[in-house]
């Protein structure tokens, strides 16, 4: 190495990384008390940014040129807020993880206490809790903090520790136990340290510190009604997922809705309006299908969501699968019933044969994977 050339830059001792979406307006002020929280230590932060419209991962990039410390993970056609964590976390070569949101509602003041408890050796991972003395939930009101504690109670069906905030979204790991079980994590929905728990070999040593939530200054939460059934999904997971795909599941359930769905429409066209049993038959499948994909599109594959123009493709190619799904399981059914068999057993035969080869072929042609993720 020639002499004017800068010393190479050791790696950091901590990767903080931010999961992002539309939080351009509280970046820059993260980034500064990180700076002064952990002022001493070898830290960098990485921001992992779903492509947020109010370009986010544009304003990470500008501030990483003027500081080292600051790193960008742009994801394009793709949201989650625990596959963000694991991809940030994946791209680190420190020994110590630490994940926190990127809307100050976390304590970064927290951070040293948290490293120094890990490099004391005898504990894989620290919890930011609002639950034990000292931590508060700030303003939630008392719907949401009902749900919580609802979703901390069922969080025992799938991991042993009794810890007091199950739910939270910040904590710091080392980065060999994270490695060792990330093949096995979900990356459903929002609760990424849960999956953590639930997915290692063996139980974490854990810790808890207190800290107080607070209130969100800029921006909006993204955490909604369906944070609701991503849990439930994560939970199934974490419960049968060795099984079968969690995906299928959900698509199924889904399915099962679109039959009511096209029921009730028959009996509306049918019964109601005294339309042709063909024509009432056939407008029902197209509104059961339709609502199939809508209901598909926002829950099933809420992660690679389709919207404006992609959406409509999206239905022309679910449609088609599913007629062509449709044909499969008369087929198959009638194949079964002409063996003798029970009727329920050659429905059922049909109606798996169909959901089966639906949810194969829209997977991979409907919700496929944008190309550049
Ligand atoms: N990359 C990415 N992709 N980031 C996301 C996404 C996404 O789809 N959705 C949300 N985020 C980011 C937000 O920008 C924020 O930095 C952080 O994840 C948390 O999202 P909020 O929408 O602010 O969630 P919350 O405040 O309602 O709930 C949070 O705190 C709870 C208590 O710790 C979450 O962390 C919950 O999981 C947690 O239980
Ligand atoms: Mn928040």
């Amino acid at each position: 190495m020639a002499d004017t050339e800068e010393p190479a830059r050791p790696a950091p001792d901590l990767t903080v990384v931010v999961p992002t979406y539309n939080e351009r307006q509280n970046v820059p002020e993260l980034i500064r008390r990180l700076d002064a929280t952990l002022a001493g230590h070898a830290w960098e932060v990485v921001f992992v940014d779903d492509d947020s419209p109010d370009e986010t991962a544009q304003l990470v990039r500008e501030l990483s040129t003027q500081d080292y410390r600051v790193r960008g993970i742009q994801r394009i056609g793709r949201r989650g807020l625990a596959t963000a964590c694991i991809e940030g976390m994946l791209s680190s070569s420190a020994p110590f993880l630490a994940v926190i949101d990127g809307d100050l509602q976390h304590d970064e003041a927290l951070l040293p206490r948290m490293l120094d408890l890990l490099r004391g050796g005898d504990t894989d991972i620290v919890v930011g809790s609002r639950y034990v003395q000292g931590g508060g939930i700030g303003d939630w009101d008392e719907s949401r903090a009902r749900i919580s504690r609802v979703a901390t109670r069922l969080s025992r069906a799938v991991m042993k520790q009794e810890l007091t905030d199950p739910m939270s979204g910040f904590f710091m790991v080392r980065a060999d136990v994270f490695r060792n079980c990330v093949r096995d994590l979900s990356g459903v929905g929002f609760k990424i340290m849960l999956d953590l728990f639930a997915s290692s070999s063996e139980p974490l040593r854990y810790a808890e510190l207190p800290y107080e939530f607070r209130t969100r200054d800029a921006g909006e939460s993204k955490l909604d009604n369906q944070a609701a059934w991503e849990y439930g999904m994560l939970l199934l997971d974490k419960l049968i997922g060795h099984l079968v795909p969690v995906r299928f599941v959900a698509f199924t359930l889904v399915g099962s809705v679109g039959v009511i769905v096209h029921l009730i429409t028959q009996a509306i066209l049918f019964k109601g309006m005294q339309l042709e049993f063909v024509t009432s038959q056939a407008a029902a499948t197209l509104v059961a299908m339709t609502f199939n994909f809508a209901l598909n599109n926002v829950l099933t594959y809420r992660d690679m969501q389709l919207r404006g123009w992609q959406w409509l493709r999206g239905w022309l190619s679910f449609s088609l699968a599913c007629s062509v799904g449709a044909i499969a399981n008369v087929g198959i059914a009638s194949y079964i019933f002409t063996l003798d068999a029970q009727w329920v057993l050659a429905a059922i035969a049909g109606i798996l044969v169909g959901a089966v080869w639906n949810y194969a072929v829209t997977m991979v042609y409907t919700w496929k994977k944008p190309k550049t993720a």
